[in-house]
C-alpha cells in the first residue's frame, strides 16, 4: 500500500528520497511523488506508474523533503491524486484513510477553498493552512484533533525550512538517524542502509525532525526518543543473484526453517503462550490471505495433536460473527507484516472482550505486535515479494511448534522430532519442485486452473491457487477434492490444468478418484505427491515427487512446488512475479 519517506540533513534530499521510494516499491503502488523545500519554496514532482519516473526529480534543490508511493483508494491513480499534496505553505504525504474527509472537505469548500485532487488526504493540507498560527507542530496537532480514521503524516512547511513534522495514528511510521541526517519512513527497509538506529512512533505520537535532532511527543508532552539499532537482517534486501525476490525467498525456506528450529519452543514468551493454550477453552485464529491459509493448516495440527478446538476466521469477518470469547480463549493473530488493518481490528475486538491475544508476526515492531498480549516472531527475515512464500512456511513452523509443544505437555510425544526434520526435507523439496518449470506452458495458455486435495492437502490447494492467481492473473480455484463433483467439475474442459496435492496415504485413493474424474473430462492433471507410487499413474500430464513428512505437517513442504509453479507461470505469461498489479504487500486499510 502507500509508502512514506522523508529526509532532513546536510545532503540534497531528492536523491535520498528517490532511493527510499525505490526501496518501498515492493509494497505495491500506482503513482509516486516527492516534495522538497528550498529558497522558501516547495518543489514538487509527481508521476503515475513507476518510481523510476521520478529519476529526473533527483535534481530538485533542498536538504529537506518528503516522498510517497500511492496505492489508490479515493480517486484514480493520476498525477493530481498522487502525493505530496500542496496547499498554501504546506506539503503533506499521508498513509491511511481520513474517514471524515467528506464533511471536512465540504467545510473547506464552503470557505471558498479549491481542491486539486479527489483524495481523502488533501484535506489535511487545507486544515494545516487554516489552523497555522506560526508553529508547524502546533498546526499538525490541531489538524489531527479533527481527523477521524488512520494516518501516518509527514508535513513540510515553507515557513519552517529544515523541519519535518510527523503524526501517527493506526498507520506505521518510523524515524531513522544516520551519518547523513534524519530520515523517516513507513517501512523499516526504506531506512536501510542509511540509518544505524531507528525509533518507531506509537499511536498518538508527534515528532519534529531537523538536521540537528528529533523531538518526540505524546500529544503535547515531550518524551525521549526510543532509539534502537537497525538489526542486520532488516538491512539485507538485495536479490543476491536471483532473478526475482520471489525466487530468492522460496530458496530461503530451508534456512528459515533451520533458524527457527533453534529458537522455537524455548523463549519465555513461547512458554507463556503454551501454558495459555493448555488452559484454553478454545483457540481462535484470525488472519488474511496467505496467513489465513496458515491458520487453516494450523487448525489440522492443533486439533489433531492437542484436541483443543480451533476456529479459523478471515479477519475481516471476525467481528461480524460476534465471536464467543471468554478469558480462557486464546486468539492467534497471524500476519507477516503485523500491519494488516483487518487482522489488527479482529485482534483488538478479541482483546477488548477478554481473550488473550498472541501475535504471530514477522515484523516484531509492528502495530499488531504492540497490541498483542504476547508475540511469537516467525523469523522469516524481510520478505519483499508481494506474494508471501517463506513467511507462510515460517508461520506454519511456529504454529506447528506450538501444537507439538502443547501435545508433548499433554503426554503425546514424538511430534517435536518430526518437526525437526522439516529444514532438510524443505531443502530436498525446493530441489524437487524445480521440475514444475516444465508445467508452466500448459498453464500459460489456459483460461483457468484448479487445485485440489483432501485433508491438510486441501489447504495447500487453496494456497497454491491464491499464489497462481496473484502473480499470473490466471483465474484459479482451490477446492477440497471431494467438492469438485459438487459444482466445479462443470468448468473442466479439454486441457484445463488441474493440480492435485497428495501427501496422505490414508486419503490417497479418494484424492485419486477426483483426479480420474477430472481426467475423464479432458483435464490435464498434474500431481504433487510425497507418495511415489502414485506419481506414475496413467493419464497424468506431470508429477513432482516431494519428500515424506508427518501428514499433519505436510502443508509446509507441499506448498513449495506450488509457489514455484506460480512463479514459472507468472514468467511464462510475461508478468512481474514480485510486483503483481493492484496488490500491496501490507494492506493497511480495512
Ligand atoms: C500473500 O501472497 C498475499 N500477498 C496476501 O494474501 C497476504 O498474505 C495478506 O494480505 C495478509 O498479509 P499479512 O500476512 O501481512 O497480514
Amino acid at each position: 500500500m502507500c509508502g512514506i519517506v522523508g529526509y532532513v540533513g546536510k545532503r540534497r534530499a531528492a536523491p535520498l528520497l528517490y532511493a527510499g521510494l525505490k526501496k518501498l516499491e515492493y509494497r505495491g503502488y500506482d503513482s509516486a511523488g516527492i516534495a522538497t523545500l528550498s529558497s522558501d519554496m516547495v518543489w514538487v514532482k509527481k508521476v503515475t506508474g513507476h518510481v523510476a519516473g521520478l529519476r529526473g526529480a533527483a535534481s530538485l534543490e533542498g536538504t529537506c523533503g518528503i516522498g510517497h508511493t500511492r496505492w489508490a483508494t479515493h480517486g484514480a491513480p493520476t498525477e493530481a491524486n498522487a502525493h505530496p499534496h500542496v496547499y498554501g505553505r504546506f506539503a503533506i504525504v499521508h498513509n491511511g484513510i481520513i474517514e471524515n474527509f467528506r464533511s471536512l472537505r465540504r467545510m473547506c469548500e464552503a470557505r471558498g477553498e479549491e481542491f486539486s485532487s479527489e483524495t481523502d488526504s488533501e484535506v489535511v493540507a487545507h486544515l494545516l493552512e487554516r489552523l497555522y498560527r506560526g508553529d508547524l507542530l502546533d498546526a499538525l496537532r490541531r489538524t489531527c484533533s479533527v481527523l477521524k480514521g488512520s494516518y501516518a503524516l509527514a508535513v513540510i512547511c515553507r515557513d519552517a525550512p529544515g523541519a519535518i513534522a510527523l503524526a501517527r495514528e493506526k498507520s506505521p511510521l518510523v524515524i531513522g538517524r544516520g551519518k547523513l541526517g534524519h530520515f523517516l519512513a513507513s517501512d523499516i527497509p526504506a531506512l536501510a542502509p542509511a540509518c544505524g538506529e531507528i525509533c518507531p512512533l506509537s499511536d498518538g505520537e508527534f515528532a519534529l525532525l531537523t538536521g540537528e535532532g528529533v523531538r518526540l511527543f505524546t500529544g503535547e508532552r515531550e518524551i525521549a526518543p526510543r532509539w534502537v539499532p537497525l538489526a542486520r537482517g532488516e538491512k539485507e534486501t538485495g536479490k543476491e543473484g536471483h532473478a526475482h525476490y520471489m525466487e530468492k525467498e522460496i530458496a530461503e525456506i530451508p534456512a528459515v526453517l533451520q533458524r527457527s528450529r533453534g529458537g522455537l519452543g524455548e523463549g519465555e514468551a513461547f512458554s507463556r503462550v503454551r501454558e495459555a493454550v493448555i488452559r484454553a477453552d478454545r483457540i481462535h485464529i484470525v488472519a488474511c490471505g496467505t496467513a489465513y491459509h496458515a491458520g487453516l493448516a494450523a487448525k489440522y495440527a492443533i486439533e489433531r495433536l492437542t484436541r483443543i478446538p480451533a476456529e479459523v476466521t478471515v479477519a475481516s469477518e471476525y467481528r461480524y460473527l460476534d465471536p464467543i470469547l471468554t478469558d480462557k480463549t486464546v486468539l492467534l493473530a497471524v500476519s507477516q507484516s503485523g500491519e494488516t488493518a483487518d487482522t489488527i481490528a479482529a485482534a483488538r475486538h478479541a482483546k477488548e472482550r477478554g481473550a488473550r491475544v498472541v501475535a504471530i508476526v514477522n515484523e516484531i515492531r509492528s502495530t499488531l505486535a504492540a497490541l498483542a498480549d504476547e508475540r511469537l516472531p516467525i523469523g522469516a527475515g524481510t520478505e519483499i515479494a508481494v506474494a508471501a512464500t517463506k513467511s507462510y512456511v515460517a508461520q506454519l513452523a511456529v504454529l506447528y511448534s506450538l501444537a507439538a509443544s502443547v501435545a508433548e505437555a499433554q503426554g503425546r510425544r514424538g511430534y517435536g522430532d518430526a518437526l525437526a526434520e522439516l529444514p532438510d526435507l524443505a531443502r530436498e523439496t525446493v530441489r524437487a519442485g524445480k521440475a514444475v518449470a516444465g508445467w508452466a506452458a500448459h498453464f500459460a495458455a489456459a483460461r483457468s486452473a484448479y487445485f485440489i486435495g483432501r485433508g491438510a492437502d486441501s489447504v495447500t490447494a487453496l494456497e497454491g491457487s491464491l499464489k497462481l492467481k496473484e502473480i499470473s492473473y490466471l483465474p484459479s480455484e482451490g477446492y477440497p477434492a471431494g467438492e469438485l463433483k459438487h459444482g466445479t467439475l462443470a468448468l473442466i474442459e479439454e486441457n484445463t490444468p488441474v493440480v492435485a496435492v497428495l501427501t496422505s496415504e490414508e486419503l490417497a485413493e479418494k484424492t485419486m478418484n477426483a483426479v480420474h474424474e477430472a481426467r475423464a473430462r479432458g483435464a490435464k492433471v498434474f500431481l504433487v505427491t510425497s507418495l511415489p507410487a502414485y506419481a506414475d499413474e496413467r493419464g497424468l500430464t506431470g508429477s513432482a515427487v516431494i519428500p515424506r513428512c508427518a501428514d499433519v505437517y505436510s502443508p509446509a513442504l507441499a506448498v513449495i512446488p506450488l509457489q514455484q509453479l506460480a512463479y514459472f507461470v507468472s514468467l511464462a505469461r510475461g508478468c512481474d512475479p514480485d510486483r503483481p498489479r493492484n496488490l500491496a504487500k501490507s494492506v493497511t486499510v480495512e
